[in-house]
């Protein structure tokens, strides 16, 4: 009997940590996918009130939308996000990931829903590309592309890291730092929410292509949102929200 009752839960112990993402197959008939995002990174995620919304916000909504199914939204902490889909504790990330050879060992990309980059933001004039950067110290957000590159570049004075985006700009605003590397298009939007902070955009540090991503293997799921992806960039749905947040068409070219 003791032997019996062993033998179960070590069964039960084996079958919880070989436990499988839910499949596209398995989701739809759930009816529901459980989308992670920060929701602190305007204008791609971020909340107006209580309400979460953005670029990715909605072009998850109309990816749901083709695929059949009802979105159940988590916000959390940035560095958070692609941990929990490695614990199944949701079903899909986008939260304007890059992607990157590292990340790529650790969950699936699908195919990206845009491409853009980082830039250098700085109240001086003279600081404007990853050169000047030279001498200077530098905000960042933590676990990001951003932080990723300004380390490799030489001469950076200081690296601050910042757990959210929006306090690295703050740090640019009250002068704490010489310079916020962030997304060209946050970039953008803090320039016009806050003209009086007189920031001034740069140029380019790098490029990438940015993605929803899934647990590592998960290709049916890969499959379907790829699919709808293709599909609300064929329809003009993709186009009508991507000029609603960013005033242009984003989608990689
Ligand atoms: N594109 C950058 C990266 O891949 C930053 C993403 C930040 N996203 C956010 N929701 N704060 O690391």
């Amino acid at each position: 009997m003791k032997l019996l009752i062993q033998l179960v839960a070590l069964t039960l112990c084996l079958t919880a940590t070989v436990s499988e993402a839910r499949t596209f197959e398995e989701i739809k008939k759930d009816g529901k996918i459980i989308v992670a995002t920060e929701g602190g990174f305007p204008p791609f995620n971020f909340y107006q009130g209580p309400t979460l919304t953005g670029f990715e916000v909605e072009v998850a909504e109309a990816l749901a939308k083709k695929m059949g199914v009802k979105i159940e939204w988590r916000a959390l902490a940035f560095d958070a996000l692609l941990a929990g889909l490695r614990q199944d504790r949701w079903d899909m990330v986008i939260a304007s990931f890059g992607i990157t050879p590292q990340r790529s060992k650790a969950v699936s990309f699908t195919d990206p829903h845009y491409c853009s980059g980082g830039v250098v933001v700085a109240k001086d004039p003279a600081i404007r590309t990853a050169q000047d950067l030279s001498g200077k110290v530098v905000a960042v957000q933590t676990g990001t592309t951003y932080l990723e590159s300004v380390q490799k570049l030489p001469g950076v004075k200081e690296v601050k890291n910042f757990p959210k985006d929006t306090d690295a700009r703050s740090a640019l605003a009250s002068g704490r730092v010489d310079a916020w590397v962030t997304d060209k298009f946050v970039a953008k939007a803090a320039l016009e929410s806050s003209a009086s902070a007189g920031l001034k955009l740069g140029d380019f540090v790098f490029v990438e292509k940015i993605a929803p991503a899934v647990k590592k293997g998960n290709t049916s799921l890969v499959e379907a949102v790829n699919k709808a992806l293709q599909e609300i960039m064929a329809d003009g749905t993709y186009e009508a929200i991507s000029k609603k947040y960013l005033k242009e068409d984003i989608r990689c070219r």
